[in-house]
């Protein structure tokens, strides 16, 4: 007989898998939410970038991240989508946030223009 506590352990890393795989296969789009992507209007952008999402009722995973160590390029926004590389995008308007997820989401054209790093997969 197993404990209660042992019991919720369990529970958790089934949740924890079972979201893993759920994400699995879909774009998703990260945004720097530390301090100073905050202070640079991280939340507008994240706001933009659902807001685009949900219009086009996309399966789109949207999560957020703290410091990226890149303060002067915040707001900062990843796009990954699966099996392409990891591209970050820097100093992201609202305009730039819609054109993200159409370009790039979307079209899977990457927005050459607003490019700041790629992470090779
Ligand atoms: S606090 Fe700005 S990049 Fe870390």
């Amino acid at each position: 007989m197993k404990s209660l506590e042992e019991l919720n352990e369990l529970k958790e890393k089934v949740q924890k898998d079972l979201n893993t795989r759920k994400s699995e296969g879909k774009p998703k789009v990260i945004v720097g939410m530390g301090t100073c992507g905050i202070a640079a209007g991280a939340r507008k952008i994240m706001q933009a970038l659902l807001d685009e999402i949900n219009k086009r009722d996309l399966d789109v995973i949207v999560s957020q991240t703290g410091c990226i160590g890149m303060c002067e390029k915040e707001p900062l926004v990843d796009v990954k989508l699966p099996g392409k590389d990891r591209i970050t995008y820097g100093r992201v308007t609202e305009e730039d946030a819609q054109r993200i997820i159409v370009e790039h989401v979307v079209n899977g054209n990457i927005v050459e223009d607003l490019v700041e790093a790629k992470l090779e997969e």
